[in-house]
């Protein structure tokens, strides 16, 4: 299979390229950098470009001759999103609708699709099924919903086949510790924290303590980059063999706390880790768990990562390789 990866140098799309070269496909990955890494594309072609470039994107889609195309790339920082919306419908939806019509000029039609639990704003009930009402609150996860229905448009209208896949907080790093997490600015909490376990922050805040939760700390689904790879790999193939189009929600199926996330880095990273209680941030919901059970039933997705240990464990490998 020949694949193009657009965001293939960031967190999530390295590891995909990473696990494409391991199953035999060709891989291109076309990437502007303005997040990622050119040393984390570790198979296949590499083109530095941005997908606002239609002459580029022309020529890459033409040339290519791709089976389908993965689509990584899209600004993620939601706080960012809410004080500069036009940055983020500039990039995440109208380059995505650049690419869609590449798309259909070039006659590609498998698509998948970077979605997120952003798409389902404050959760009516838990754990969140694919039936849960979309009801952003913020602009990144308005601009990832109006691709989602933006591709039920162009099934309807041009036969365009797209896999849509809500990650809730992706997480973990290459169980082999050659890829891993690397934002810039960092908001996620895993390598925050053993940031602070390493030293290279003073130390972790807390946002809220009088959650209705057990330890009163925001409880959210962690799921491994490699077992999010692999839901990728699922919908390629069903695709491949002429499914429809289909979205799914994808997330470990276990919440986690955030006091169970540092209590584990403690454990795994053996370091003091310094926390600061801060008050509750607007927009955090006391729980944000998946119900992965349509790709699990539908796809036959079955996540190997989901014990929190694990995901730590891998996560800290990595952080230890990354110079300060
Ligand atoms: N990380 C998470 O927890 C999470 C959760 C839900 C959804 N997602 C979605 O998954 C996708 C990947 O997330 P990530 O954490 O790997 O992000 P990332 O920032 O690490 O990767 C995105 C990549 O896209 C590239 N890119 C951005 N705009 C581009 C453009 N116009 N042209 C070319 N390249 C461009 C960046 O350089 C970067 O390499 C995103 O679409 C994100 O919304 C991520």
């Amino acid at each position: 299979m020949n694949i193009l990866v657009i965001g293939g140098a960031g967190y999530i799309g390295s590891h995909m390229v990473k696990q494409l070269g391991g199953m035999g496909c060709q891989v291109t990955t076309l990437d502007n950098l303005s997040n990622g890494h050119r040393d984390a594309v570790l198979h296949g072609k590499f083109v530095m470009g941005d997908l606002a470039d239609s002459a580029l994107l022309a020529e890459v889609l033409h040339a290519g001759r791709f089976d389908a195309v993965m689509h990584f790339a899209s600004f993620i920082q939601v706080g960012e999103s809410v004080e500069q919306p036009a940055k983020y419908y500039d990039n995440n939806v109208a380059n995505t609708l650049h690419l869609l019509e590449a798309m259909r000029i070039a006659n590609i039609k498998r698509f998948i699709f970077s979605s997120t639990a952003a798409t389902f704003g404050v959760p009516q009930y838990t754990p969140i099924d694919e039936t849960h009402p979309q009801n952003p609150i913020n602009p990144y996860g308005r601009s990832k919903l109006m691709v989602e229905q933006m591709l039920e448009d162009f099934d309807r209208a041009y036969g365009l086949k797209s896999v849509c896949l809500r990650y809730f907080n992706a997480a973990g790093a290459d169980p082999e510790g050659k890829l891993g997490e690397r934002h810039s600015p960092e908001t996620h909490l895993i390598p925050l924290v053993l940031q602070a376990a390493s030293g290279k922050r003073s130390h972790i805040s807390v946002f809220g303590r009088d959650y209705d939760t057990p330890d009163g700390t925001c409880i959210r689904d962690y799921v491994h980059v490699s077992d999010l790879c692999e839901a990728h790999w699922l919908g390629l193939q069903s695709l491949m063999h002429g499914a429809g189009s289909q979205h799914y929600n994808l997330g470990n199926g276990n919440g986690f706390s955030v006091q169970e996330v540092i209590d584990t880095a403690k454990w795994i990273t053996g370091k003091p880790i310094s926390v600061l209680d801060a008050p509750r941030r607007n927009g955090d919901p006391t729980h944000l768990v998946a119900d992965a059970t349509r790709a699990k039933q539908l796809l036959g997705w079955n996540p190997q990562y989901t014990d929190l240990r694990t995901i730590v464990t891998h996560s800290w490998k990595w952080e230890q390789c990354q110079v300060i």
